[in-house]
């Protein structure tokens, strides 16, 4: 069978004629394209996507906990200089590297372009978000006098933006040899009915795979071979859009070290039962977050006997790995979530269609979803304050007003010499 065959036997087979019709209105040179890229899509596994996404979320038949965590401020300073002092040997050793995940959309922010060039109005003259991350690891730098390879996940849309921008930028002063960028995933969207999209570019549409794919991503990308080769031990993965976001939290790395455990997150207290955020809990007796799409309401108001929220401490991306951890889960398949999104196609016809409500399904793997495969993992409970300016919404909450307030006032407070 030659290729436009086999693409035709598979889009019959999984119910997908109307991209056949589809095909009757390219030139030869866009069907050769889009034959090579149905026959590069795992379509079986989408249409099983779309299945699951169909099904709601099941949790209730599950042994469901609320997780154990160390509180920081509760340290003594006997305690907290001890696991400084673990998670600092770490890095003054080289054996620690960072890695940003920087490919999502910011839709919600409304930036174009690549989030991390979104400028933050602080201190007048404004700071990227990059810029405010590269200053974090520089700083930390020269504590420790190291210099932590930052790797920096991208995706198809925005690698040459980011690339571009931090060159432009000359990557905010950070050792160019340091700094090293991958793409994520893509998977096909599928509208409502089960039918792939087509997209602009006369392909089936392709988005980001969610930041679940990091870790098979740092292993496909040479990423995860260059750590080896750097002898790393411990790599932080955070987003990039949180403007406290400490990227070499001794403390947390400390606590990790003494707890002998292979992953570690921090958390702050939820805000309210219905803030935008994931939750810790243990699963059938593993770490696990249940993200805020998910959380059933009765579970997101449950309080404990103190009054205090049982699922309480949030995730707010702070996740610390062994370099084996990342290794592990590379090779494991996590779970896709379904998220309903607006996207415009080309009908059978190649007209453009702009939807106005959600049409279609976004599969995406979650970065949490990893922790299950662990036994146990370390929570550091942080401070709101210290630790999280998200910048995720255009106004209101966490939105550029919101993170630039908490910033000068971390900012200041450090410079008054109140945080160490
Ligand atoms: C995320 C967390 C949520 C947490 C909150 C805290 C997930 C799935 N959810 O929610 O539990 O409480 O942050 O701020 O992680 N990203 C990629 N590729 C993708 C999708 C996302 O690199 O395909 C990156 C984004 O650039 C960003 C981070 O992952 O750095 C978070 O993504 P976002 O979609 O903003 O997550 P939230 O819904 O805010």
């Amino acid at each position: 069978m030659d290729k436009i065959e086999e693409a035709i036997e598979i889009l019959k087979k999984c119910n997908q004629e109307h991209i056949i019709k589809f095909m009757e209105t390219l030139t030869e040179e866009e069907k050769e394209n889009l034959i090579k890229q149905i026959n590069s899509i795992d379509l079986h596994q989408i249409i099983e996507l779309y299945d699951n996404a169909q099904k709601p979320v099941e949790i209730k038949e599950n042994k469901i906990e609320a997780i154990k965590y160390i509180d920081k401020e509760k340290l003594n300073n006997n305690e907290k200089e001890e696991l400084d002092r673990l998670g600092e040997s770490v890095i003054e050793s080289g054996k620690y590297a960072v890695v940003t995940m920087a490919g999502g959309q910011g839709t919600r922010l409304e930036h174009t372009g690549p989030k991390g060039t979104f400028k933050l109005d602080v201190y007048g003259k404004g700071k990227y978000l990059f810029e405010i991350l590269a200053e974090n690891l520089k700083e930390a730098n020269k504590k420790y006098n190291t210099s932590i390879p930052w790797y920096i996940m991208t995706s198809r849309e925005n690698n040459d933006q980011t690339y571009e921008f931090l060159e432009k930028h000359n990557y905010f002063g950070y050792n160019k040899q340091d700094v090293i960028l991958f793409s994520q995933a893509e998977l096909p969207l599928m509208d409502f009915d089960g039918n792939l999209l087509i997209g602009k570019n006369k392909l089936i549409n392709l988005a980001s795979d969610g930041n679940g794919g990091t870790f098979r991503m740092l292993r496909k990308s040479g990423a995860l071979a260059d750590m080896k080769e750097r002898g790393i031990k411990w790599v932080f993965i955070g987003g990039v859009d949180n403007a406290l976001l400490k990227m070499a939290d001794t403390t947390l790395l400390g606590l990790a070290i003494s707890e002998n455990v292979q992953i570690a997150s921090k958390s702050i207290v939820k805000a309210d039962p219905h803030e935008r955020v994931g939750v810790f809990c243990k699963m059938n007796g593993h770490p696990k977050v249940i993200e805020y799409s998910e959380l059933p309401e009765k579970m997101a108001e449950e309080v404990d006997s103190k009054g205090e929220l049982k699922y309480g401490e949030s995730h707010i991306m702070c996740n610390l790995f062994t370099i084996d951890a990342i290794e592990k889960i590379s090779k494991e398949n996590l779970i896709y979530h379904s998220a309903r999104k607006k996207n415009a196609y080309l009908d059978e016809q190649g007209k453009l269609i702009i939807p106005k409500e959600e049409n279609s399904y976004k599969f995406e793997a979650f970065i949490f979803d990893a922790f299950e495969f662990f036994d146990d993992i370390a929570i550091l409970r942080g401070k709101r304050e210290d630790d999280f300016a998200p910048v995720k919404n255009k106004e209101g909450v966490d939105s550029p007003k919101t993170a630039k307030e908490l910033y000068e006032k971390f900012w200041n407070k450090k410079e008054n010499s109140e945080i160490k």
